[in-house]
């Protein structure tokens, strides 16, 4: 059998710069010396695939956040979905995603968040979904609250949903945040603005009466574009 195809070099112009003056924390972890390209072998073009892999590896999905202890978390709950496609807008199946946020008061269950808000014992903010063949995910949750953080005098985060894809291969893993339409604390945020403004928006989910469910919760759709293979060359 023949090697898969490389994938295509990102296009850098939608990404953000590895270090951005006003993301303090970028500054003094970017790396400062010029990048290494590493060619794409099997091992950059494949990954875990196949019916089930993800429940072998990694355990049974948890698409719902809100009915993992005893009793009900604090907070609005919400309904989030959307579909997983790559560059030419062909779903992708079998994408694991996992979610990590904190709880309706902005605090993590996490020993370096030990701010002045509370736990909520009904919540721990983490869970685990798999694409479906039409490349569709679906997660139910409760809205985040946005959070303090050291960046600067009173910087706070806007209210956001940290997401990480594995694909069909390592090389179109993908690692985002999902933040919320209308959030004030949005424009001033130094991570969502290392993102080149033109690509700013892709980062804020849509608010959407039909994934909403009545009387149970509102809805918001969040889609993910993976990095591709490379396009067929066209003949003119
Ligand atoms: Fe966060």
């Amino acid at each position: 059998m023949a090697d898969p195809a490389p994938y295509s070099r990102e296009d850098d112009a939608v990404q953000p710069p590895l270090s951005f003056a006003d993301f303090k924390a970028s500054v003094v972890r970017a790396p400062t010396k010029p990048l290494i390209r590493v060619p794409h072998t099997l091992t950059e073009v494949t990954g875990p695939s196949g019916e089930g892999v993800w429940e072998k590896l990694m355990g049974g999905a948890v698409i719902d956040l809100t009915r993992q202890h005893s009793g009900t978390p604090i907070g609005e709950r919400i309904v989030v979905s959307g579909r997983v496609v790559d560059e030419n807008d062909r779903p992708v199946p079998g994408v694991m995603l996992e979610i990590l946020q904190a709880n309706a008061a902005g605090r993590y269950v996490h020993q370096y968040d030990q701010h002045q808000a509370p736990l909520d014992p009904n919540f721990t903010g983490a869970g685990r979904v798999v694409t479906d063949a039409n490349g569709n995910y679906r997660i139910i949750t409760i809205k985040p609250a946005p959070y303090p953080w050291y960046n600067q005098r009173n910087a706070w985060r806007p209210a956001h949903i940290h997401f990480s894809l594995t694909g069909s291969a390592f090389a179109n893993r993908l690692v985002t945040q999902m933040y919320f339409p209308g959030d004030p604390l949005f424009p001033l945020d130094a991570i969502a603005n290392a993102v080149p403004q033109a690509y700013r928006d892709r980062l804020v989910a849509r608010f959407d009466m039909e994934t909403a469910e009545p009387f149970w919760a509102l809805g918001y759709r969040f889609d993910f574009v993976l990095r591709g293979r490379n396009a067929t060359p066209v003949e003119n």
